[in-house]
């Protein structure tokens, strides 16, 4: 975990929010890698659930809404975690964080202390915003998740799309939670971004386990067809006293994270708990029947997905790996990323960065390939080093332009993960990375 944090320090993947200032605790800024990183995390996402499909459509809700949302919506009575604190020192942790709670009395007990706790209390989430210019200013809240933005625009994305019931909205946005211990890196922030369907069901039990089970399995695939290790990840069940407040059923997608298996995707069956909340009907446009539909939501975290995504690509190669050209390998840490989430598809170097002939070629190469996808320049260091950097940040395939490429009009293209390198033309290296990177 350690090593994956400086790494993404380091290499402009994520940054904590006003460093110079001291940081601000549970707020994180994504750095010129983060931010591709989660772009593509997002693209990802919504060209699988969205594009690919023909019952979903999308929305962007605006991040604060009437208060009275939140109050119909029980999340200003229900989104709560129980509160102790330490008598000894005053801070605040989770009631229901063992580990956390035991770690904080041992640091007391290294110091002759002993610490005790008081009582838990509930304590609410949902952050608060004061708005207006003249007193008494309004009360409103940042919003605690990004679904509800969803349910009271259910009558408008009726009658403006051709959606009919079963069909789902995508949404991807910031949600922001007052966490009392925000921690793990950005696992746990104050700040931090949804992606989530809700998929609008007719009620009936039988159709609620079928589309419970079909988004499960889904979600679960998505993980595993960016390339998150099967045995890393599972699914793990909600008892019926841990379920959020609106959840008929609750199962978490788990990542075996360094700090222990954590959720970073829920499947909840909400039932009609919304939509009655808010009293919204549906009117079936065929046969003129009306109910309350069940909701049927995945709602994953983008700041998590990017986290474990990047702990899931560490590796270290430790031994030489087989490859021409003395680039062995040992030593170096590469990030074995999709190349659909990588930041970089490619990366260009001419081998001396003193020879204009090579510069020129190679530039020309470059510009060429950015029309295309991301691509990288580096002129700096040795070739060996600039592939490990490549390799650091998972750029999947690297290009060095060479004496022979003025000559033959080829050059070497060098795999991230086997480290092969083949000679390529220049003027069939677009469709060969696209069918690579494809
Ligand atoms: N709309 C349902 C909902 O918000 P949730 O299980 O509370 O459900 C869904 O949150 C996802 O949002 C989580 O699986 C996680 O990925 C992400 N998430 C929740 N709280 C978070 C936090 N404090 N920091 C980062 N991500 C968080």
């Amino acid at each position: 975990m350690d090593k994956v944090v400086a790494l993404a320090k380091r290499r402009g993947f994520i940054f904590p929010s006003s460093e110079i200032y001291g940081g601000i605790t549970g707020f994180w800024d994504y750095g010129p890698l983060g931010v591709e990183l989660k772009n593509n995390i997002k693209r990802q996402w919504w060209q699988e659930m969205v594009y690919r499909r023909d019952d979903i459509v999308g929305l962007d809700a605006a991040i604060i809404m009437n208060p009275e949302v939140w109050q119909a919506s029980g999340h200003l009575e229900s989104l709560t975690d129980p509160l102790v604190e330490c008598k000894l020192c005053h801070q605040r942790f989770r009631a229901d964080q063992g580990d956390v709670l035991e770690s904080h009395d041992e640091e007391h007990r290294n110091k002759g202390e002993k610490s005790s706790w008081t009582e838990p209390r509930i304590f609410n989430l949902m952050t608060e915003v004061l708005l207006g210019s003249t007193e008494p200013k309004q009360t409103a809240y940042l919003r605690g998740e990004i679904t509800q933005g969803v349910f009271v625009n259910f009558k408008n994305i009726i009658s403006t799309s051709r959606v009919k019931i079963p069909f789902g909205v995508a949404q991807i946005g910031k949600a922001f939670r007052n966490e009392i211990t925000p921690g793990n890196f950005t696992f746990r922030s104050r700040e931090f971004e949804q992606m989530e369907i809700e998929y609008f069901i007719k009620p009936d039990e039988k159709e609620g386990e079928k589309t419970f089970d079909y988004w499960k399995k889904e979600r679960m695939q998505w993980y595993l067809d960016l390339g998150i290790k099967k045995e890393n990840l599972r699914f793990r069940a909600h008892e019926s006293d841990e379920r959020a407040h609106y959840a008929r059923n609750a199962l978490d997608i788990e990542y075996n994270a360094p700090f222990g298996w954590k959720e970073f995707e829920g499947i909840h069956h909400r039932g009609d708990w919304d939509l009655s909340r808010h009293k919204i009907n549906y009117q079936d446009p065929d046969t003129g029947e009306e109910y309350t539909p069940w909701v049927i939501e995945t709602s994953g975290g983008v700041d998590r997905a990017a986290l474990f995504f990047l702990i899931n690509a560490y590796n270290e190669d430790k031994d030489p790996v087989k490859s021409p050209n003395g680039d062995n390998g040992a030593g170096r840490v590469v990030l074995k990323l999709h190349p659909k989430l990588a930041p970089y598809k490619a990366a260009v170097f001419p081998l001396l960065a003193n020879k204009p002939e090579l510069i020129s070629l190679a530039r020309k190469i470059y510009d060429d390939l950015r029309q295309h996808f991301p691509t990288a320049w580096d002129d700096r260091g040795n070739i060996g080093k600039r592939y490990y950097s490549q390799d650091e940040i998972g750029t999947p395939y690297c290009i060095t332009v060479d004496f022979d490429s003025l000559e033959d009009k080829s050059v070497t293209v060098r795999d991230r993960d086997s480290m092969e390198q083949k000679r390529v033309k220049i003027e069939n290296i677009v469709d060969y990375l696209k069918e690579k990177l494809n």
